[in-house]
């Protein structure tokens, strides 16, 4: 049962930061409940990702309020597993998928540089979770799209998060790997607040709890209010007033 007294997972309040002379995000104020599948969308460049590291206390707005389950940012980080936007990497790169998603415990390495072998029975967990491991001792750049997403995921999910961040977890991946990650996110959402950014609003619809278009500022949008001109990537705000909360 939710107590109206729990903190909120987020609750930001007029953020406000831009690099150099750019303003990259303006007056966003927003809060989400705990166990709510946020969904974030918006043009590219839009600051969602910024959005997402503001979140994570990667970066430090210059005016507003960040808290995240009632505490600053950098004091929540161990409640938050990530799932960052991929952008390009070095397929080559000899590393396993193991190793990959031990990464995730990266701060509580022993002095020798070695992981105690709870985490590797944990890592091997999270791997099944996700449907992933008979692949751990595979090279992680050998994978497809989907299956490096459910890698990164579960990579995420080792300190067994309360707050999950998406960016783009379904940009490259095909239909069968979509609905294999939504199945795994809408398991996890029955104890984790969600938060993913998607371009794929047709998908998102009916999975997640409400939307949020970012662009300089934010918006919280109701599924009606979603236009078909955003599936071309036309983004504008909703005719009727936006909800309010
Ligand atoms: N570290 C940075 N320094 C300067 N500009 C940045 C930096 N990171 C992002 N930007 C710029 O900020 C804007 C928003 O970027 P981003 O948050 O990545 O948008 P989105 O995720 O919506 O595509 C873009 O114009 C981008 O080029
Ligand atoms: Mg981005």
């Amino acid at each position: 049962m939710s107590n109206s007294k729990a903190p909120l997972a987020i609750d930001i309040e007029a953020v406000c930061l831009s690099y150099g002379d750019v303003s990259i995000l303006e007056n966003v104020s927003l809060s989400v409940k705990e166990r709510e599948f946020l969904a974030i969308f918006g043009p590219n460049g839009g600051g969602k990702t910024t959005l997402l590291k503001v979140l994570l206390g990667f970066v430090k707005p210059e005016h507003g309020r960040v808290e995240i389950f009632g505490r600053p940012p950098a004091e929540a980080r161990e409640l938050i597993g990530y799932v960052p936007q991929i952008l390009r990497f070095d397929r080559q790169f000899p590393i396993s998928v193991l190793e990959i998603v031990l990464m995730g415990c990266v701060s509580k390495t022993t002095l020798w540089g070695t992981y105690p072998r709870d985490f590797k029975t944990r890592a091997l967990e999270v791997l099944a979770l996700v449907g992933m491991e008979e692949f751990a001792s595979q090279s992680f750049g050998t994978l497809s799209g989907g299956q490096l997403q459910r890698v990164l995921l579960a990579r995420a999910l080792m300190g067994n998060p309360q707050l999950l961040i998406l960016d783009e977890p379904i940009a490259s991946v095909d239909q069968a790997a979509k609905e294999e990650i939504y199945r795994i996110l809408l398991e996890l959402k029955t104890k984790t607040t969600i938060i993913m950014v998607t371009h794929d609003l047709q998908s998102i619809l009916q999975k997640c709890d409400r939307l949020l278009c970012v662009q300089r500022q934010a918006t919280f949008m109701a599924p009606e209010q979603i236009c078909e001109h955003f599936a071309w990537g036309l983004y504008h705000l909703p005719s009727a007033p936006p909800q309010s909360r």
